[in-house]
């Protein structure tokens, strides 16, 4: 009887939800979206114009990468603001979380609200207690029920607990914030399972040597996921990098004569100029190694093979290191041609003119291909004092960029011999 009932409930109403006709969509469909400022530009770009009311947000990345230290501030920062925040840890204890906050010399806001728990049914009830407008859980790999003997980080428990954080963001309009860690292979521990059940997936990266740090979206039902978001951690928390080239450039008496190319990235919004190292060396081993940081492997292997057939220049019998300077990591093919400038300098011993940046893919022919947002490159180049560029024949320049001196070549035969590099 009572399930009849809720049934007919149900049924009511699921029949008002009707389709809307698409010209009755205007621009104040869009004010659905409530967006809060998360007290960095970086990050809100990352997310498409700030974190959306009711969402639900993963952030991953390796342990030790500033995972707590980022959410800790954005929590701060929001409290600040003057929306009700709760901040969750399952893996610090409070006098841990409190270290930190004192190590952040952060400002006391009535707004912010600390607890520590491992269990989903305490967090469940501060969420309804306190009623949020953004709540942290760092992280859902440590929760784990009252009862039941599901381990914590278990794929089941990870799942139900995604999908009952879902059902609460949204019913409750309250943005919410899980942090997933990455295991070494580089997936968020408990499985990419979980990536389909939220509606943004952030990882936070960069090499724990070094300061910088990058936040790329890799899902995001609510803007691009081109954007990276560039900040440097220091003493005091994260400070956003307004210059991000002044970190990827070497200069000065150190900085190698060989092996070294430009380029410039173009990451949603944002062009970097950045170097691409190359140390190739002869080879002792019967498999001669290639490592890289920052580039694919794959496309490493790729453009050796392109150099060797079109250039008939050897690598069979040297090791091949790549990297590229600053720690980021690229996937565009654009930076095709700083590599091969690179390997081939390292490889000939020849140096690479450091008022040049290469803009270009490379072909399996070695032809060089034109590569999009052109003008958007050249204008950091010059930004940089960079005045040179390379790039493939038949890209057009934009009329705009004068002042910056272009070359083209059609293939990367060409281009060695012309730009002294054989
Ligand atoms: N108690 C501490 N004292 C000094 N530095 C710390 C402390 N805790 C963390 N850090 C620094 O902050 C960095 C980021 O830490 P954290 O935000 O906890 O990373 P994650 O949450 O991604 O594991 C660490 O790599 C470390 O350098
Ligand atoms: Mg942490």
């Amino acid at each position: 009887m009572e399930k009849s009932e809720k049934r007919r409930e149900t049924k009511q109403q699921s029949s008002q939800v009707i389709p809307i006709a698409f010209t009755e969509l205007d621009e104040a469909s869009l004010r659905e979206y409530n967006r809060f400022a998360t007290g960095f530009s970086e990050v809100d770009r990352v997310l498409g114009g700030g974190i959306v009311a009711g969402s639900l947000i993963l952030l991953s990345g390796d342990p030790g990468i500033g995972k707590s230290t980022l959410l800790f501030e954005i929590a701060h920062n929001m409290a600040l603001q003057g929306k009700r925040v709760l901040y969750v840890s399952s893996e610090e204890s409070l006098p841990q979380i409190y270290l930190r906050i004192k190590r952040l010399k952060a400002e006391k806001t009535p707004n912010l609200f600390l607890l520590s728990t491992s269990i989903f049914e305490d967090v469940l009830s501060a969420l309804e207690h306190l009623a949020p407008e953004l709540a942290i859980v760092d992280s859902v790999q440590n929760l784990s029920r009252e009862e039941g003997d599901f381990l914590p980080g278990s794929v089941a428990l990870l799942r139900d607990f995604s999908v009952r954080f879902m059902e609460i963001a949204k019913s409750r309009n309250v943005a919410l914030i899980l942090v997933g860690h990455v295991t070494k292979e580089g997936v968020v521990a408990g499985p990419r399972t979980l990536e389909h059940l939220v509606d943004v997936v952030l990882y936070l990266e960069g090499d724990p040597n070094r300061p910088l740090r990058f936040l790329r979206g890799m899902k995001n039902r609510f803007g691009s996921t081109q954007e990276i978001g560039l900040l440097e951690l220091t003493e005091d928390g994260f400070v956003e990098v307004t210059d991000p080239s002044r970190y990827f450039l070497s200069d000065g008496e150190e900085a190698p004569h060989t092996g070294v190319a430009r380029t410039v990235l173009a990451e949603g919004k944002r062009a970097m100029v950045v170097e691409v190292q190359s140390l190739v060396h002869p080879s002792f081993l019967d498999f001669p190694r290639r490592v890289s940081l920052g580039i694919d492997l794959n496309r490493i292997h790729l453009l050796l093979a392109v150099i060797e057939k079109v250039a008939r220049i050897r690598f069979s019998r040297q090791d091949v290191y790549v990297s590229i300077a600053g720690g980021i990591r690229t996937f565009e093919t654009s930076s095709d041609l700083a590599l091969c400038v690179s390997l081939v300098s390292s490889r000939l011993e020849r140096e690479v003119r450091k008022d040049t940046v290469f803009c270009g893919e490379v072909g399996l022919g070695g032809e060089i291909r034109s590569v999009p947002f052109l003008e958007n490159r050249l204008q950091e180049a010059l930004r940089v004092g960079i005045r040179r560029a390379v790039l493939a024949r038949g890209q057009g320049i934009p009329s705009r960029l004068r002042e910056i001196e272009c070359a083209s070549y059609g293939n990367i035969l060409e281009l060695f011999q012309h730009e002294g590099l054989l």
